[in-house]
């Protein structure tokens, strides 16, 4: 038996290699038969494709590039191509430095045992979407009397590019500043293509003035954070001194995009490589104070022009030899159900932004941890996961494998 890849479908043959013999006419006849197998298992396998391409064409979409970059990852499974290229001498490059905090915070952070220090990722404009989750997951208040935990939220952040706007909202930023003294800002414009500018920015606040928090997180403003779940995750890691932690949604060897009209483009000439390494989604991770240490000395020494700021941390880290862990209760870009079995083990959710009042008073609710404690609402869970995570319907929230996590 030798096996051959045609068009991407896997054949097995079965070509006897002993001569021609006294037995010809039973191998001739079997190689016959062999011949009709394959064709119908040719002629299923399109079946299948076709049925593929026309009825699960979202599926088809995430299938295709996820084995595109399953293929990079595992028949390279290295990223020792990722060169000195990148390097550059260490004066050159302190980039963020040379921007001045138009709004800081020295003190925030000052108290020693500080559990978390999470950012927030937000432009000027947004400022909805602070209010909301000051009110809700990012309440310092609520986590320290609730949860006997202490934790930091700040808002980091940029300029506002409009000119003829500027004035006024940078005046609103520093009302806003006055009233809950939660605003990071520094002073380059706050567009797509700054975000790693803004990464580096929270790399050099952590490592100037918080390098004592266990924990940091990045997220993005439209993220929802089940703060209680994700606290009695964290204090358990504190208490088994957990380090080289870099814990969130991770992209496994995905291509950089060659299409000049995406927004996520990458020219050849800023990273020649046909994969990046292993990174989480920007979206929501955390990390450990080492790995936060790390990753700014890394930052430090590598050419900052990579604007995907996710990809670029994935650099830093690769450096440094850190590899991102995969949790699967942090959702990639879809929604998370609405459901109390789910809530019960969600860590993130992404793309909330109306309902996150409502979905924080849901999903904290003490009556979800009561009625996930028994041994047959366990079970009901269970069932009740599986219907809304395995369906073959595909949407980024959590894997199926969530449920058997
Ligand atoms: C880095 O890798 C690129 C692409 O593989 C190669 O062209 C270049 O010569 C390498 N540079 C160094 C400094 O090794
Ligand atoms: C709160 O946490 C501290 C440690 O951070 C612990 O010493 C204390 O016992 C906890 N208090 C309660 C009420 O759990
Ligand atoms: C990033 O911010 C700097 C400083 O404000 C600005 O000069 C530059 O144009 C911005 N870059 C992009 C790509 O927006
Ligand atoms: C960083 O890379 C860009 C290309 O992406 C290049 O134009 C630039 O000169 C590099 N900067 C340094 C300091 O090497």
């Amino acid at each position: 038996m030798d096996a051959h890849l045609e068009g991407g479908i896997l054949y097995t043959r079965a070509e006897t290699r002993t001569p021609w013999s006294e037995h010809q006419r039973d191998s001739s006849r079997m190689f016959i038969s062999i011949r009709k197998v394959r064709k119908f298992v040719q002629l299923l396998a399109t079946c299948c494709i076709v049925g593929l391409m026309i009825f699960w064409t979202p599926l088809d979409n995430s299938v295709v590039s996820h084995m595109k970059s399953y293929s990079y990852r595992y028949l390279i499974n290295s990223y020792h191509f990722v060169n000195d290229s990148l390097s550059v001498s260490k004066h050159s490059s302190d980039a963020v430095a040379s921007y001045p905090y138009l709004i800081n915070h020295e003190e925030k952070c000052q108290q020693q045992d500080v559990l978390l220090l999470l950012f927030v990722k937000t432009s000027p404009e947004n400022w909805h979407r602070r209010n909301a989750i000051r009110q809700t997951w990012g309440n310092e208040n609520y986590v320290h009397s609730q949860l006997n935990a202490s934790i930091k939220v700040v808002f980091a952040l940029g300029r506002l590019t409009d000119r003829t706007q500027q004035a006024w909202v940078q005046r609103k930023l520093i009302l806003e500043d006055q009233k809950y003294s939660d605003l990071i800002q520094k002073d380059f414009l706050d567009t797509f293509h700054n975000l790693t500018l803004k990464l580096l920015l929270q790399f050099s606040w952590v490592n100037t003035y918080c390098p004592h928090a266990k924990f940091i997180m990045s997220a993005d403003d439209d993220i929802f954070i089940h703060m209680p779940n994700l606290v009695a995750y964290l204090q358990s890691l504190a208490q088994m001194g957990v380090q080289d932690l870099w814990i969130g949604r991770v992209h496994r060897g995905s291509p950089p995009v060659r299409d000049k009209l995406s927004k996520y483009y990458v020219p050849y000439e800023m990273y020649p490589w046909s994969s990046y390494p292993d990174y989480t989604a920007g979206a929501a991770y955390v990390i450990s104070s080492d790995v936060a240490a790390k990753v700014y000395e890394a930052s430090q020494t590598l050419n900052t022009s990579l604007y995907i700021d996710d990809v670029f941390m994935g650099l830093c880290a690769n450096k440094m030899g850190i590899v991102p862990q995969y949790h699967a209760f942090f959702s990639g870009e879809g929604k998370a159900p609405y459901h109390p079995c789910i809530y019960n083990k969600m860590m993130t959710s992404h793309g909330h932004v109306e309902d996150l009042h409502h979905l924080w008073k849901q999903a904290t609710d003490p009556k979800v941890k009561n009625f996930a404690s028994g041994f047959l609402s366990r079970v009901y869970c269970k069932l009740v996961n599986i219907w809304l995570l395995c369906r073959l319907h595909y949407e980024d929230t959590y894997p199926c494998s969530a449920v058997f996590s």
